[in-house]
């Protein structure tokens, strides 16, 4: 499932990848999916397209329901029960005649007391590849540890200290100026999935390849943590997380907050 090694690379990197137990017909209907519920390519002026918690699709409900994700976000998270947070479908078209580029943020902040805490007060998230991601083919970039060098950094600021976390997109120009590892992108083969935080210094990149990127986003908390959201998305989780209730299969149901 997760070995105690790739629960260290998390922790001190950010992110790892690894293998899920999800067959090609699952992914090959999950792609399916996406095509049906975001834009394609020659609909908008945009090469990348996502939708967050807005969907239903009994193909993507098996995934966000499958035991494998809460089982991994429990040892990933030092949790005895997790919970369901929030997700994303994401496309990235190719653009042609675009030389490669990335963005570079964080999503959120953390202090070190919080990520080395059990469990881990922190965001577990979960970028599910649906095709190969390639160094070509939009990967995700990320700056190594980073996320730990802003919470060492956090740690240390008393008026910080001990305050929930919230999600607040921060980019590279506004961050403390730290000692960070440069990006690298996250290559994986279909229907793997890179276990991330998003608070290291992390952000989307061009597709230069020929063929669509596809990755959907799940995330997870330990139950009874608390993560904050910007008001819009906190109000679209509170509807999408009753519906869902009612959605999944009645012995899966308690990975959505009640
Ligand atoms: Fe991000």
């Amino acid at each position: 499932m997760i070995t105690e090694q790739e629960i260290q690379q998390f922790s001190e990197m950010g992110a790892v990848t690894i293998d899920t137990p999800l067959t090609q017909q699952q992914l090959t209907a999950a792609s399916d999916a996406f095509d049906r519920l975001l834009p394609g390519p020659g609909e908008k002026p945009r090469y990348r397209v996502s939708t967050t918690c807005t969907f239903y699709d009994p193909e993507l409900l098996d995934i966000i329901q499958h035991p494998f994700f809460e089982e991994v976000a429990k040892r990933v998270l030092r949790a005895d029960e997790v919970r369901f947070f929030q997700t994303a479908v994401v496309t990235t078209y190719p653009a042609p005649n675009t030389p490669f580029s990335f963005d570079q943020h964080v999503d959120v902040q953390y202090c070190l007391s919080d990520l080395d805490a059990t469990p881990r007060r922190m965001v577990c998230s979960y970028f599910l590849w649906i095709d190969d991601v390639t160094a070509q083919r939009a990967p995700l970039m990320y700056r190594p540890g980073s996320h730990r060098l802003i919470a060492r950094e956090r740690e240390n600021r008393p008026e910080l200290k001990g305050s929930a976390a919230h999600v607040e997109g921060v980019s590279l120009a506004r961050l403390p100026q730290l000692d960070y590892a440069d990006p690298i992108p996250v290559v994986a083969r279909a229907g793997q999935t890179t276990v991330l935080t998003t608070a290291m210094v992390h952000g989307a990149s061009i597709n230069v390849d020929s063929t669509p990127r596809k990755a959907m986003v799940i995330t997870f908390t330990a139950a009874d943590i608390e993560i904050g959201l910007p008001q819009n998305q906190a109000e679209t989780k509170r509807a999408y997380d009753r519906e869902l209730k009612k959605r999944l299969r009645p012995e899966r149901a308690h990975i959505v907050p009640a």
